[in-house]
């Protein structure tokens, strides 16, 4: 007992020279692989001392030894802060500086699997506080972040950058993996290694962010990202407004990540007793590659980051691509009855359907008139998704309710609605202006486009929300003078209100997140979504390349995959149907095309693929674990393919793709991953057509020995695919 005190008064007197006081505190904050560790002391800013795999002895760090150097867990600019910080302030009496302190720490257990640690802050002088915000999602080694700030000071605080996380990396080498493009060329990967400096990814675009770069990114420590080991951090912000992620080498060599709604033009002026809430930073560690990363993330969303994430979302006819915007009560009738002959569990009526005085023939006139369009479909909605139910098809529609052609009733009405720049020229993007969300009578009309379309008939079962233009002459005319930097923080506020609102009251309805193909892929908007459209590019060989960029944090469940014509629309390129189908039966299946233009004598395939699809497929590859095996932006582009496994391994699907010319000779081998390896695999070939490409069709294997050895792949031309389901027989 007495050695037992005297040890502890001797810690007591070294642990301050170590750099750790006796009031000082380790913050753990643990999933179940992964810890992250923080230290506080009181009145003293915080220090971020680890992220990584699980400690044996976390109070190893009161030791003193700090392999992060000294970081703050959210720098403040103002002390000895020199990097760009997660917060700049400047005060109520024009102070450019903040110094935060540690307040206090509350830990919380939501239930079984969540945890939230909040940490209270304050400035050493002023009253402003700042809370960070830390939920850990122990089964999924998932971590967000985000923060929140009172203003207690006599007046207005000027909020000139607020970040959602700041997270401190140190290795040796640093590789940024992150997701760019544009119009039907979106999510396209690109990795490169930083150096010493600022790299950015964000968008100023307010609406239809993700088209060009997505807020999402994976870090990879010491060579460039694997897929199966090797140490990788993987983020992803949940907003759908301007953002930057930020990723500083500083001249210690240390990484420091800065994630956030973008601070350009957007200062928010919170006056004394407001407080204010950053989106989300979504944030996962792995030493185990990125394809743990990506199963990760698919894990948390379809538990916490998308709607009806345990639900098998039905098979779509979409009549985009189909019809166009020409077609009447008759042709739709007729898209309708082939859904039912083919199997398709739902059709969508797409653009097209509303505007009278303005009739929406094209995109040039009718956006915001959200009533049915007499000449084109004189019996009305309800008509249309009873005769569809009738048929045993469920039925959705189109809307694009945050715009507005200057040629519509919306437009000569409400004037004063349109985003705007005082009395500069409001340019057009698709022959439409943008809403102003930030206003509340927007947010008002908004949901009750949502709310009237869904009264048009109790059969509507879903809903694609579209949205066609990004902001540009930045203004409000509801938001005062002073306040005009509030718009892009008001504008995605408004918008997630009335998602909020709709989810309340709709809460059953399936709502497909669009915007101009993938400008709104998110987990800002996922939360309130069933399933996105990764890219107005229908191509299944583009789509290999987006849905590879898509679903590296985004499941597959969510991605809405159709099978287009041939030659198709934005392409010309004239695929397989097979290898058309292939493709889209990795996502959520669906068509998107004139039923009647498949060649009669391939229709029975089609019809055989969409039932292999629901009966087989589909429970596999919506809540499977996803293995990357060929990236097929590996080997020149030669080939792809991806293996999902059903959790409890008991069965498996595997799309394998040849995607260039090859040597007569080339034969592909792939060894599969995941399966159990004590289990023995009975496989067949699924949605063969002309010939088969697995020579083991029908026989048995270890998981063992696929993992090890591998299958053998014979493929003749380019644009083959062969599927292979997998069953355990023991
Ligand atoms: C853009 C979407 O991405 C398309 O799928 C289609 O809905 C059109 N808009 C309709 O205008």
């Amino acid at each position: 007992m007495k050695h037992i005190f005297r040890w502890i008064l001797c810690l007591l007197v070294l642990l301050p020279s170590l750099g750790f006081s006796a009031t000082d505190q380790l913050i753990q904050i643990k999933t179940q692989n992964t810890v992250m560790v923080i230290q506080s002391s009181p009145n003293k800013d915080l220090r971020f001392l680890y992220w990584g795999d699980q400690l044996n002895a976390g109070d190893s760090f009161t030791q003193g030894l700090n392999a992060q150097g000294e970081i703050s867990a959210y720098p403040a600019y103002g002390g000895r802060v020199n990097i760009n910080p997660a917060l700049k302030l400047t005060h109520i009496d024009g102070l450019l500086t903040t110094e935060l302190g540690f307040q206090s720490v509350e830990h919380k257990s939501l239930d079984n699997n969540v945890s939230e640690t909040i940490i209270k802050m304050k400035d050493l002088l002023y009253d402003f506080v700042v809370n960070i915000h830390y939920t850990a999602y122990f089964d999924q080694d998932v971590i967000t972040q985000y923060v929140t700030l009172e203003n207690n000071e006599k007046g207005q605080v000027a909020v000139e950058q607020v970040a959602s996380s700041f997270l401190p990396i140190y290795a040796n080498q640093y590789y940024l993996t992150h997701f760019h493009g544009s119009w039907a060329h979106e999510f396209m990967m690109e990795e490169e290694q930083l150096t010493h400096g600022i790299k950015k990814i964000e968008s100023l675009k307010g609406v239809r962010t993700t088209q060009t770069d997505n807020p999402s990114f994976l870090l990879a420590l010491n060579h460039n990202a694997q897929e199966n080991e090797g140490e990788v951090y993987g983020g992803a912000l949940a907003w759908s407004g301007n953002y930057t992620l930020s990723f500083q080498e500083d001249e210690s060599g240390r990484m420091n990540i800065v994630s956030g709604i973008n601070p350009f033009a957007s200062t928010i002026k919170l006056e004394k007793g407001e407080t204010f809430a950053t989106p989300k930073m979504i944030l996962s560690y792995s030493d185990c590659g990125k394809g743990q990363i990506s199963r990760n993330f698919h894990n948390w969303a379809r538990e916490y980051g998308m709607t009806h994430g345990s639900e098998l979302n039905p098979t779509v006819l979409n009549s985009w691509e189909g019809v166009y915007f020409s077609f009447d009560e008759k042709s739709i009738k007729g898209l309708i009855d082939d859904a039912a002959s083919m199997g398709v569990e739902m059709f969508v009526l797409d653009d097209g359907w509303f505007g009278n005085k303005y009739p929406r023939n094209n995109d040039k006139a009718g956006l915001g008139d959200w009533q049915v369009n007499h000449k084109k479909l004189p019996k009305g909605i309800g008509d249309l998704a009873d005769y569809a139910v009738n048929k045993g098809v469920k039925f959705g529609i189109w809307i694009e309710p945050e715009m507005v052609n200057p040629k519509s009733e919306l437009a000569e009405n409400h004037p004063d609605w349109i985003v705007q720049s005082g009395k500069r020229e409001k340019y057009q993007q698709r022959n439409q202006w943008l809403l102003d969300l930030s206003n509340p009578k927007v947010q008002d009309y908004v949901y009750s486009v949502f709310d009237e379309v869904m009264k048009m008939s109790s059969n509507i079962s879903y809903i694609k929300w579209d949205a066609n233009r990004h902001v540009d002459n930045v203004g409000s005319t509801y938001l005062p003078a002073d306040k005009q930097t509030h718009f892009w923080y008001d504008y995605t506020q408004g918008l997630y209100s009335v998602y909020q609102r709709i989810r309340e009251n709709y809460p059953d309805v399936i709502i497909q997140d669009c915007s101009s193909g993938g400008g709104r892929v998110d987990f800002g908007a996922m939360k309130y979504h069933d399933e996105f459209w990764a890219s107005d590019n229908t191509n299944a060989l583009d789509r290999i390349f987006i849905q590879y960029g898509t679903n590296t944090f985004f499941p597959a469940m969510a991605t809405a995959s159709h099978v287009s014509t041939a030659p198709n629309h934005q392409t010309g390129m004239v695929l397989p149907l097979k290898f058309r189908f292939d493709v889209a039966s990795t996502g959520r299946l669906g068509m998107e095309l004139q039923p009647k233009d498949i060649p009669a004598q391939e229709l029975p395939f089609a019809k055989a693929a969409l039932k292999t699809y629901k009966e087989i497929l589909r429970p596999i590859v919506m809540k499977g674990d996803l293995y990357r095996l060929i990236s097929p932006y590996d080997n020149d582009g030669s080939w792809y393919s991806i293996l999902y496994v059903s959790k409890d391994k008991k069965e498996s699907a595997y799309f394998t793709y040849n995607l260039k010319t090859q040597g007569r000779e080339t034969h592909l081998c792939s060894k599969l991953r995941g399966l159990d390896p004590n289990k023995t695999y009975r496989i067949e070939e699924l949605n063969k057509a002309k010939r088969g490409y697995f020579a083991g069709d029908g026989k048995t294997f270890t998981g063992d020995y696929l993992m090890k050895v591998g299958i053998p792949i014979n493929f003749y031309f380019p644009y083959e695919s062969c599927v292979l389901h997998l069953v355990a027989v023991n």
